[in-house]
């Protein structure tokens, strides 16, 4: 559990929303008004018009019907016996998994549309309104902007790290472009600069920093400042200093810094006053003059 918070007023509240679309004509069919955009923007691109795969092309009711060199893909009733059913609902760590190359992988309602659809029997004429269960797919959404670029290509280089630098690189969430989690606490005296120096090729993966309790001093933050896809980053119990935060102000995305018990005073949280997404600071425990009408 993290200590008492202290959230200083004045700083700046990153706040944004869309509008998210979602009409249907009641005469499309199913296919057209939910598979085939899935389709479009994840399979296309391969199995389409300029590149075959496999010999497969999803661009088209009967293409997709159709199948592949080695046959069928949709079995009519029977999603999970269906290729394609299979390809979109494995681990993104396997070989097979659909789309390939890092690719975002489907959502879980896209993916529950496509076995509706299919247990329904892969109708080209089946409406929206026969498919009471299907969730609706936000179409003009954007999808989820990533954090981070995919991790899945580096994996063998983070394994590495983590055995040589005794720290654990965790991906943050199943989606590959969330980023990774730096992790210390079950060795933190091992932490130190030389360790964030030697994770530099790594950096731009990782979202969040665990530092507390490490080894880490204003020489460490300064790496640390290079970071640039950082959100959240804990110092709590290290030695870092006001004269080592101004570097920390580079981070145009951290959200999160925890300095709780360590020497930073006045001087060092006026250095991050210019971080634009900085929301949440914890100063308990250091010689912060908290804001007029805060307690402790
Ligand atoms: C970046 C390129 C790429 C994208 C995007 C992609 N695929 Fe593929 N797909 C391939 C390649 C390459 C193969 C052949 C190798 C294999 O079978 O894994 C393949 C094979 C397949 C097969 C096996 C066909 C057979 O021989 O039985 C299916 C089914 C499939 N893809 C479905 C999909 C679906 C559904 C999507 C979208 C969700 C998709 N693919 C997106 C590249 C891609």
């Amino acid at each position: 559990m993290l200590p008492k918070s202290s959230f200083l007023r004045g700083f700046a509240f990153a706040g944004f929303a869309w509008a998210v679309v979602g009409t249907t004509r009641a005469e499309t069919t199913f296919y057209q008004a939910r598979i085939a955009p899935i389709l479009d923007r994840h399979c296309v691109s391969c199995h389409g018009p300029e590149k075959q795969k496999a010999k497969l092309r999803l661009d088209s009711f009967e293409a997709v019907l159709r199948g592949a060199e080695s046959g069928a893909i949709v079995k009519p009733g029977d999603a999970r016996g269906s290729e394609l059913f299979r390809r979109i609902t494995l681990p993104a760590s396997d070989d097979e998994v659909m789309p390939t190359d890092g690719k975002p992988l489907l959502s879980k309602d896209e993916i529950r549309n496509i076995e509706l659809w299919i247990v329904g029997g892969a109708s080209a004429t089946k409406v929206v309104a026969d498919f009471p269960g299907a969730p609706s797919l936000s179409r003009f959404k954007p999808a989820e902007p990533a954090r981070a670029p995919d991790w899945r290509p580096r994996a063998s280089e983070i394994a590495a790290l983590e055995a040589k630098l005794h720290v654990r690189l965790i991906p943050r969430s199943q989606v590959p472009t969330d980023g990774l989690v730096l992790r210390t606490a079950s060795s933190p005296g091992r932490c130190d600069d030389s360790a964030l120096a030697a994770l530099a090729s790594v950096a731009p993966l990782i979202v969040e920093a665990e530092l507390a309790r490490t080894r880490v001093t204003d020489a460490g933050v300064v790496a640390l400042a290079a970071w640039e896809n950082l959100r959240a980053v804990d110092l709590t119990r290290t030695a870092v200093t006001s004269a080592g935060l101004a570097p920390l102000s580079r981070l145009r995305l951290l959200e999160s810094l925890n300095l709780t018990d360590t020497a930073v005073d006045d001087t060092g949280v006026s250095a991050l006053r210019t971080m634009p997404s900085l929301r949440r600071l914890w100063l308990h425990g250091t010689r912060v003059t908290p804001p007029a009408g805060e307690g402790g």
